[in-house]
């Protein structure tokens, strides 16, 4: 059986947020006996170069996109035993990051949805089945489903439209929709690609993939109301039938603390409680922070953007910083915090280190020397950072919804079960007192600390359990 991802970005290649992490690992879960899984996703020229080396040019076509021809190159590359194939076209593929601009953008992966599929005869590869991965990717299943293609090669070909944000869709006001897409006005109506006044892209994705999946049961639930559903609650309750959550994993040999390069001190589940604390260590020095054992370590690494839950942190970064505690950030987005945590780190050098740039080092050094990881997000699809800090050992701290709350047990002292700690109003004196809560356990009941550790690195979030769900879903639709 054969299938295609098609995505907007993909580890090791290019990543600006957790959709990478999944493209580029979830593809070498599946049982290459039966599954012949390929990726296709654009050639930008912000990846590195030692990516762009090893890739293998196979040939090009033109095509007629938004009134122009444009150029389509094909490139190839075996990594870690699977096929990614590279669109390239230096007109739309040139910026410093993978995307940014809106408006740009639409018509950058209008041109990539158009082009994946011309390049699957060129290529001679059928997939019985293309994956889509965001509204990057949302009009592949609409041009399918379009006359247009109704050759004999496209004939049968399924679609699954896969949510990892929902927020995002991919919108542009319908006359201009119309003239870069290709698709008439029969398209923009409400049933169909139109919303508001916009056509979407996404939209358009999830009316006409056959099987829709999102990254957890709690978002799958979630975003068929309106708090969630970003506009689109009504479509998802009438695709109930064909919308399943499927919660995501991590990369089990990335993300190892007994093997991991990038950090200080190796451990595992039977050493973290002597090995863990090397990390912390080395981590306080490296940044400047007060070095004690025993200062409560809180790790952030994140985006900084609304859906994470900063606006919580920053009404309560004051407060958090009188007590006895350190926190470290990772992270890039939005100004008003960035500045925040500058301003803290400013004012509290000794507690607060701010590091506002991206790193994947840095991330693995956060993810094994802290104590606790705090992720009080708005709304979370699934999260995987939370997964990492399991993995490492970090108790994470989050808010009850989508992927964090199918993921993280809270503790329950009486019954000294769980994973983490959590709270569910998008309150920020509730997520403060969970913080104080877990503080108290990791101060006052340090043995109780220690069990939850072990609880939490003796969860499996590796992708094995989910991808058999994948190929599941994949032989019904293929039939
Ligand atoms: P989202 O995709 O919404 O950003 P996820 O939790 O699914 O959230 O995935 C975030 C991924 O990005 C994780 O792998 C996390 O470690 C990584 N990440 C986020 N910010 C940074 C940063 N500044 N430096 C390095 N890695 C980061
Ligand atoms: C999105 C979501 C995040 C999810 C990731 C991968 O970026 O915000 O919750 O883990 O996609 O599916």
């Amino acid at each position: 059986k054969k299938v295609l991802f098609a995505a907007s970005e993909v580890v090791p290649f290019i990543k600006t947020g957790g959709l990478a992490d999944v493209v580029g690992s979830l593809p070498k879960c599946f049982d290459k006996k039966y599954y012949d899984v390929r990726v296709i996703l654009p050639k930008y020229a912000c990846i590195a170069q030692k990516w762009k080396d090893q890739m293998e040019y196979i040939t090009n076509f033109y095509m007629d996109f938004a009134g122009q021809n444009r150029y389509v190159g094909l490139l190839k590359m075996e990594y870690d035993g699977i096929t990614f194939y590279f669109i390239d076209n230096e007109y739309y593929f040139s910026g410093e990051k993978p995307y940014g601009d809106w408006h740009w953008d639409i018509e950058k992966f209008m041109y990539f949805d158009r082009a994946v599929l011309s390049a699957l005869p060129v290529l001679d590869f059928r997939p019985d089945v293309i994956h889509c991965h965001d509204w990057q990717t949302g009009l592949i299943p609409v041009y399918l489903h379009d006359s247009f293609w109704g050759g004999e090669f496209f004939r049968g070909i399924k679609t699954v439209m896969t949510i990892h944000n929902l927020k995002f869709q991919g919108n542009d006001n319908a006359a201009r929709f119309m003239a870069l897409s290709g698709l008439s006005s029969y398209y923009m109506t409400y049933d169909k690609l139109l919303k508001d006044v916009d056509g979407n892209m996404l939209k358009g994705g999830l009316v006409y993939a056959d099987a829709i999946t999102t990254v957890s049961d709690s978002y799958a639930e979630e975003i068929k109301t309106q708090f969630y559903g970003e506009g689109l609650d009504g479509l998802m309750r009438a695709r109930k039938n064909d919308l399943r959550g499927i919660v995501n994993g991590i990369d089990y040999a990335e993300y190892d603390p007994a093997t991991d390069k990038m950090i200080n001190c190796n451990y595992d589940i039977n050493s973290v409680l002597e090995k863990k604390i090397m990390n912390k260590r080395a981590l306080q020095s490296e940044l400047g922070l007060t070095c004690d054992d025993n200062k409560f370590m809180i790790g952030i690494v994140s985006r900084l953007t609304d859906q994470k839950g900063f606006d919580l942190i920053a009404y309560m970064m004051e407060k958090l910083c009188q007590q006895d505690i350190q926190i470290v950030v990772l992270g890039t987005g939005d100004q008003k915090y960035e500045e925040m945590f500058r301003y803290f780190a400013w004012k509290y050098p000794d507690k607060v280190s701010a590091n506002m740039y991206y790193s994947e080092a840095m991330s693995h050094k956060i993810y094994a020397a802290s104590d606790a990881f705090l992720m009080p997000s708005l709304f979370e699809p699934c999260g995987l950072s939370q997964l990492m800090s399991l993995r490492y050992g970090t108790l994470p701290i989050v808010r009850e919804t989508g992927g964090l709350r199918d993921t993280v047990q809270p503790y329950n002292q009486f019954e000294k079960t769980g994973t983490g700690f959590s709270f569910s109003n998008y309150n920020a004196h509730e997520m403060y007192n969970t913080v104080m809560f877990a503080h108290y356990i990791y101060v006052d009941r340090r043995d109780e600390w220690n069990g939850i550790i072990r609880q939490a690195m003796s969860k499996d979030f590796s992708w094995q359990a989910s991808a058999r769900k994948y190929q599941e879903m994949y032989d019904w639709l293929i039939g």
